[in-house]
């Protein structure tokens, strides 16, 4: 029997906790809330409801509290249950991640010891169930009275970001500010996810740019969604609003593995693989010149058309993002002939290069669509390093060892043909369409230069064509594995992936390889 000392006891205990609780629900308070709402935000709970599975969140350390003494922090007043962050884990379609949310009404979502010794906590855990991670970034950066205690903070979770990459998917959405070494965290996940006019990310902001360069910039100029998502090509989407981005989060969720260790998933798919394409026949025009839109390449051969782009409006000259063939989840890489003729130059090697890395990290097959004129010219380009970041694209098809599939649609020119996921850098299965063209250069460019002077450039000309501005050459040496009707891609590329879900192959051992950064 319990005595009424030691009951009492239990009910004051019971009772603090539901109080604490109670306070952690509410963050920073009704007011701060309101302001958030008005400012068309969500809170940092709402977003994390909405982002998971009705009632499968399971939080974390609600208890939790800053430690600071300084500048009247340690008044109650200043203590929230739970500091400016909720973490915890819970279900997107019933598989397993992990997920942090800064609460920008506790001082403004500011980073504590204590919100980063948080956020470690469930990076930690996530690496090791082998689960994602996904942060829900709105925060006014490192605890200003916290001083050293919150930029220690930071660094910890630098330095998980770094342990997780590649073990398993991390991403970042940013949903208000993030500013200071604070976008480095983002910077060093695999996704970085923006709402538009809500949110942005910089090193420093206006105030100091102004005082340091002189120029005049408004924060959304210097880093909100557009900056980012079509100018420096830190952000790979950005979305509407909240609501908007948190959905499509769900979506995008749903393509990824949890780990390395796990196989890209497979969703039942009600879109026949044996599908025949017919417009594939007709879409790449006669005229060797003329653009055509490699998304409907790409969306007339994936099931159900679906195609979640990554990056749509930065480098538009390369197309990255995911997609489904027969239920798998696939990587598609593909030159856009709409854009600069689908040249390869400095942001379509490093956006392409990323993205094959990380298909290659989490086991997802790559399909490529090449039709490439070769590296952009220029010295804008070569004073920039295209023959540097030219090579990324080139080493990260190259050590991929995901299975690997290349259709040439039309020109494979030059140095961007062996890049593209050629034959020689182990693509599995290597197509070539009747339309394509295999060729160190155009056959005007080669003529000018081999018969330069020469009258009867025309007939030579022709005779290049005829020679080379076909799938033939490459076919005969066994660099296509076959030449195929376009409208039997799907079909083709779904059996290839079948046969090659069981590839096995690996690289010479070493600590790690030293791509040209
Ligand atoms: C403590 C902070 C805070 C911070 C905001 N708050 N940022 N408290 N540390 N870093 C508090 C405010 O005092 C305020 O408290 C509440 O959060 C909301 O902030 P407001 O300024 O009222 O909101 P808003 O007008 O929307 O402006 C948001 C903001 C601004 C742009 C983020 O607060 C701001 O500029 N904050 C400072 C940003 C900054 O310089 N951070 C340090 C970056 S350096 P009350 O009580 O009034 O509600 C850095 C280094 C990291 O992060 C290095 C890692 C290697």
């Amino acid at each position: 029997m319990l005595g009424v000392t030691t009951l009492y006891t239990i009910m004051i205990v019971m009772e603090r906790i539901d109080r604490k609780r109670n306070a952690a629900l509410i963050g920073g308070g009704q007011k701060r809330i309101d302001a958030q709402h008005k400012r068309g935000k969500l809170t940092a709970r709402e977003r994390v409801e909405l982002l998971l599975d009705k009632d499968s969140f399971v939080e974390y350390d609600m208890f939790v509290e800053h430690r600071c003494s300084d500048f009247g922090m340690e008044e109650d007043h200043n203590k929230f249950a739970g500091d400016s962050v909720v973490t915890g884990q819970g279900r997107i379609n019933g598989r397993l991640v992990y997920v942090f949310s800064q609460d920008f009404t506790v001082f403004g979502g500011s980073l504590s010891g204590a919100h980063a010794q948080k956020i470690c906590k469930i990076m930690d855990q996530a690496v090791m169930v082998g689960a994602p991670v996904i942060g829900l970034n709105d925060s006014g950066g490192a605890r200003i009275q916290e001083g050293v205690e919150s930029l220690a903070g930071y660094a910890d979770i630098f330095l998980r970001n770094v342990l997780a990459s590649g073990v398993v998917p991390q991403i970042s959405l940013i949903m208000g500010p993030c500013a200071g070494g604070a976008v480095y965290s983002p910077a060093l996940t695999d996704f970085t996810f923006m709402v538009k006019d809500t949110s942005y990310l910089f090193i420093t902001g206006p105030d100091v740019v102004k005082s340091v360069t002189n120029e005049d910039v408004t924060q959304e100029e210097l880093g909100g969604a557009k900056t980012h998502t079509a100018v420096s090509g830190v952000a790979h989407r950005a979305f509407e609003n909240d609501i908007d981005a948190l959905l499509n989060l769900r979506n995008f969720f749903n393509f990824l593995p949890l780990s390395n260790q796990d196989p890209a998933p497979v969703t039942e798919c009600h879109d026949p693989s044996d599908r025949l394409v017919p417009g594939l026949d007709t879409i790449v025009p006669f005229e060797t010149t003329k653009a055509y839109d490699m998304l409907d390449i790409i969306q007339g051969i994936v099931d159900e058309r679906e195609f979640f782009e990554i990056m749509p409006n930065y480098a538009k000259n390369i197309v990255v993002g995911f997609a489904r063939m027969n239920g798998r989840t696939v990587g598609i890489v593909g030159n856009q002939p709409k854009v600069a003729s689908g040249c390869l130059d400095i942001n379509s090697s490093v956006k392409g290069a990323r993205f094959v890395r990380f298909c290659d990290a989490f086991n997802i097959p790559i399909l490529t669509f090449v039709d490439v004129p070769g590296f952009l010219p220029g010295t804008s380009q070569e004073y920039g390093g295209i023959i540097r970041h030219g090579a990324k694209l080139l080493f990260a098809f190259a050590e991929a060892t995901v299975p690997k599939i290349t259709i040439i649609t039309r020109k494979a020119y030059g140095g961007a043909y062996d890049v593209m996921s050629s034959k020689h850098l182990r693509g599995d299965v290597n197509y070539a369409w009747p339309s394509a063209e295999v060729a160190v250069m155009g056959a005007k460019g080669a003529v000018q230069i081999i018969f330069r002077g020469k009258s009867n450039q025309a007939e030579q000309e022709a005779e290049y064509v005829e020679k080379f501005a076909n799938p033939f050459p490459a076919a005969v040496r066994g660099f296509v594995d076959d030449i195929i009707v376009p409208s039997t891609t799907r079909k083709r590329i779904c059996r290839d992936l079948e046969v090659l879900a069981s590839k096995k192959q690996t690289n010479p051992w070493k600590k790690h390889a030293n791509i040209p950064l």
